[in-house]
């Protein structure tokens, strides 16, 4: 038997590192493994008290510590890009041949990476191993969660074209943003609360007070998305701005799925052009997303529900239907579970080759931290 993977935890303090610290104590990731924990900011002190986590050293390690990283045979990191910049290259060039997987963007559309959600792109990833790759990357989380519900009608090779329009929650922009909603939805309801308690006031003058607040929040009280408040409110645009009328959240929709399913130059293959129109709303934790196809030929309706419902053991298939939809397809329904509810599918009036659905996924779990530990056990098992 092979000795237990060394394997050192960076950022496992933040909201993605604490999801994977749950994760990994729920399927006992640690049992198996050698666990030593980083810090960026207090190494020296003990290292924390995870459930089923044992750890190998006791105390933090110092996550710029070449040396230190370098004994590890993986690395999980959640630290963020800042420190994936600082670190990836100088120990790569300190010689580690390890694996590297990381939660940030910075090296996912790397030639020589791979961006793994292994219920859908396990052929790629398993290629890759075998090739000798060693970095592995997350995935956007929007994508990741589009594909968890929907990836069988690309395996399938069916899809022309696919857009998507999404409603992605608050938590993709960070812990702060999360507190800053409902703060602000708290300020909202204080501003009304008296109206509210009066069954003869004027909705008209409840509305009125609520746009005005909503206009007067200070930028302190909306700094965390950039002057906006999202309370009551919908923000279009997601991430950095181009330049090219494509925002770098709606960009990754189409370079990242691509990627994911081994197609673009990387591999050789042929893209499918998907387009994206990304929007942040006022919900806490799972994105959603509303998904329009064009098919590569007339499916019948029924073989692609079999195909989505039965592509991975996550999808819950949600019959397009009024109780259905409005009992199992929310995000609130969503939120800290694993499964991926897909629904409203249906052939649109555009003709048959065109395909409606609604997707839902937690993009704290499936989004985020899910592949992260999955790709550790699948370097395990090798
Ligand atoms: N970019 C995503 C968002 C989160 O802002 O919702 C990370 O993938």
């Amino acid at each position: 038997m092979s000795l237990p993977l060394q394997v050192g935890l960076v950022g496992w303090r933040g909201m993605v590192g604490s999801v994977l610290m749950q994760r990994m104590s729920a399927e006992r990731d640690f049992d198996a493994i050698e666990t030593t924990f980083f810090s960026t900011s207090s190494a020296g002190i003990a290292a924390p008290k995870i459930d089923g986590c044992t750890v190998f050293n006791p105390i933090l390690k110092d996550g710029n510590d070449l040396t230190a990283l370098k004994a590890m045979d993986v690395i999980i990191t959640c630290q963020g890009g800042d420190y994936t910049k600082a670190v990836y290259a100088p120990l790569r060039a300190a010689g580690w041949n390890g694996h590297w997987i990381d939660a940030s963007k910075i090296l996912r559309m790397q030639d020589d990476s791979i961006i793994i959600l292994d219920p859908i792109n396990m052929p790629v990833i398993q290629t890759a191993l075998s090739k000798g790759v060693k970095d592995w990357i997350g995935g956007n989380c929007t994508v990741s969660c589009m594909l968890m519900g929907v990836g069988a009608l690309f395996k399938a090779g069916l899809v022309e074209w696919m857009q998507t329009s999404t409603y992605q929650a608050a938590s993709g922009g960070g812990a702060p943003n999360m507190r800053e909603l409902l703060t602000q939805y708290g300020s909202l309801y204080a501003e009304v609360k008296d109206l509210l308690d009066d069954p003869a006031s004027a909705i008209l003058e409840i509305d009125r007070k609520v746009t005005a607040k909503q206009r007067g929040f200070t930028p302190q009280e909306t700094q965390h998305f950039r002057g906006v408040p999202l309370g009551g409110n919908l923000i279009p645009w997601i991430d950095s701005d181009r330049g090219d009328g494509v925002s770098l959240e709606e960009w990754k929709g189409g370079a990242e799925t691509n990627k994911i399913m081994g197609w673009g130059k990387q591999f050789g293959h042929a893209e499918v052009p998907i387009d994206s129109t990304c929007v942040r709303v006022g919900s806490m934790r799972c994105h959603s997303q509303s998904l329009t196809f064009k098919l590569k030929k007339d499916v019948p309706l029924a073989d692609i529900e079999a195909m989505i419902a039965n592509d991975n053991e996550w999808v819950k298939f949600v019959p397009n239907e009024r109780e259905a939809t409005e009992k199992n397809l929310t995000a609130m329904n969503v939120a800290g579970t694993m499964d991926i509810p897909v629904g409203r599918v249906r052939k649109l009036a555009m003709g048959p080759q065109y395909l409606g659905a609604f997707t839902i996924g937690d993009q704290l779990l499936w989004g985020a931290a899910e592949p992260l530990r999955r790709m550790l056990r699948i370097i395990q098992a090798r």
